[in-house]
């Protein structure tokens, strides 16, 4: 449903263009529009069951607040995210799903997933609802049983999928938005990480306990602890001095490196006073996310301090993100990327200048987000980047570094598959990369709700996905880290990945003042 006056915005997604080819032949199903009220239904032929009817609540279709209610077959409802869902099935007595470290009070996590699926009946019939929107917005479920899509921009661009099986419905789901990826073998081991081992000569201390005792365990990680002042494309030249080597080290035991990249990008001068070369070059190419005016690069405070935000949806972005990889694959030979901090996240709100005053920044209806804010932890909604306002494509930042990096991958790995792991996803993502749940804690709760993300991205085309494994906050005990590693063996994903130890850095660095230190809860 779009504006026929006005032109709107559109996902401009790499798989699903404008519909060509002949129409289909023996539907499954019959489309009737109704007027006054106004209504779509979707009836299945061979039962005669009304699976989708928009009749039970109005079409509202305003410049910022569009919704669509939608009244379903069956209660057996399955997916939207990213949240934390304490269980695979919906609940609909009008629990409402928005799009934080997962805490399991629904907040909005750091991907977008817009695809539902529906058992129909205990035959198997099942369909699909699929809403190619990336606006913030919010999804209600009723008891009728029904849903209501509440978005505040975009169009409603609804693709319904029909089936015998649940599986057939995401069968073609998938098929519609990109098959996932084939992993490499390798990166079907269990893997190890954890953010701030403190120096190689500690990374190297853990991979020759574990290989002492014999522990299946096919890839090493290091965090953004390698890094010189947590910038990407450098590495700490006293702490992680051999870091060049490092690769070769892990491969004469048939074993892998993955390094992390995050999205923001430091402005500042390395720790030796040499310039950061990663920087001038993009700043040279006029590569960043730029404020309202278009052409001032927006500045905010992430892991390295100030920083800047590349605009992926930039090819010229996207060929100086592949030679920056590339470059410093020459110094520091890896296996595959993590890509982390893409939502795109940022620690100060909106910019380092604040964000205006106006109907993006401060839309007349905001979504149930967290803080109620929609710049909250990320850019201005006025930001401008190729693809359009930030307003638009805030959700696809994730995405549009996915597909960057997938390009860097292919030149680095000809021919091969490699490793790609990103922290933010869309509708899509799956075809290059894997995704892991975030930063959760080593409690029993969150070994528990890892269950239902884990099948509920299978439903969204990312199946290589995981937990990590004995909780990522918090102190884990002996018995509760036994039981994950069990379980976590079955994770497609299976990592295991914690934070820093506090006693060493307690936090983001000293420079970004107090605001955003870790809770004493997460050591
Ligand atoms: C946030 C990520 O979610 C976490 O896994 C990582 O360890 C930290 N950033 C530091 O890079």
């Amino acid at each position: 449903i779009t504006d026929p006056k006005t032109q709107r915005f559109e996902v401009p997604h790499e798989h699903v263009g404008p519909f060509s080819g002949p129409a289909a032949s023996d539907l499954k199903y019959k489309v009737d529009i109704q007027q006054n009220p106004f209504g779509i239904k979707v009836t299945r032929v061979s039962n005669g069951k009304v699976l989708f009817d928009t009749a039970i609540g109005p079409l509202l279709y305003a410049e910022q607040f569009l919704q669509l209610s939608i009244k379903l077959p069956s209660a057996n409802i399955y997916g939207v995210g990213e949240h934390v869902h304490k269980r695979y099935q919906h609940d609909v007595n009008w629990k409402t799903c928005r799009d934080t470290a997962p805490s399991g009070n629904m907040d909005n996590l750091y991907g977008v997933q817009t695809f539902f699926l529906c058992l129909e009946d205990n035959t198997g019939a099942s369909l699909g609802v699929f809403l190619m929107n990336s606006n913030a917005m919010e999804f209600a479920l009723q008891p009728a049983p029904a849903v209501t899509y509440r978005t505040i921009g975009g169009i409603l661009d609804f693709y319904i999928f029909l089936g015998d099986t649940p599986e057939q419905v995401v069968q073609e789901y998938v098929k519609f938005i990109g098959l996932p990826a084939l992993p490499s073998y390798w990166s079907l081991g269990f893997q190890l990480s954890r953010y701030d081992y403190g120096s190689l000569d500690e990374v190297k201390a853990v991979v020759e306990r574990n290989r002492a005792i014999g522990l299946p365990y096919d890839v090493q990680y290091t965090d953004i602890d390698y890094m010189d002042g947590r910038k990407d494309f450098t590495y700490d030249k006293v702490k992680f001095k051999d870091l060049p080597s490092f690769r070769a080290y892990m491969h004469n035991y048939g074993q892998k490196y993955i390094i992390i990249l995050d999205a923001p990008i430091g402005t500042e001068a390395l720790s030796d006073g040499s310039p950061y070369e990663a920087y001038e070059r993009g700043q040279s190419k006029n590569v960043w996310v730029n404020e309202s005016d278009g052409v001032t690069p927006l500045v905010g405070e992430v892991w390295p301090g100030r920083t800047v935000f590349p605009d992926f949806t930039n090819p010229a972005c996207t060929d100086w993100w592949v030679e920056e990889c590339q470059i410093f694959y020459n110094q520091v030979p890896y296996d595959g990327i993590w890509i982390d901090m893409n939502e795109v996240a940022s620690f100060v709100p909106g910019s380092s200048n604040g964000c205006k005053q106006n109907d993006l920044n401060f839309p007349p209806f905001t979504p149930h987000v967290v803080d109620r804010l929609l710049f909250s932890k990320t850019l201005c909604m006025d930001a401008v980047q190729k693809w359009g306002r930030q307003y638009d494509v805030h959700s696809l930042f994730g995405y549009s570094m996915t597909l960057s990096t997938q390009r860097a991958i292919e030149r680095l790995f000809p021919g091969k598959r490699s490793f790609l792991l990103s922290r933010s996803t869309f509708a899509g993502s799956g075809k290059y990369a894997g995704h892991w749940l975030g930063d959760n804690a080593a409690t029993w709760d969150h070994l528990k709700w890892a269950i239902p993300g884990m099948l509920e991205f299978g439903l969204f085309g990312i199946p290589y996905v995981g937990a990590d494994i004995c909780g990522f906050f918090e102190d884990v005990t002996e018995e509760l880290c036994r039981r994950w590693m069990q379980v976590g063996a079955f994770y497609p994903f299976s990592r295991n990945h914690n934070t820093e130890k506090c006693a060493v850095s307690g936090g983001p660095p000293p420079e970004l003042g107090t605001r955003f230190r870790r809770s004493p809860r997460s050591c």
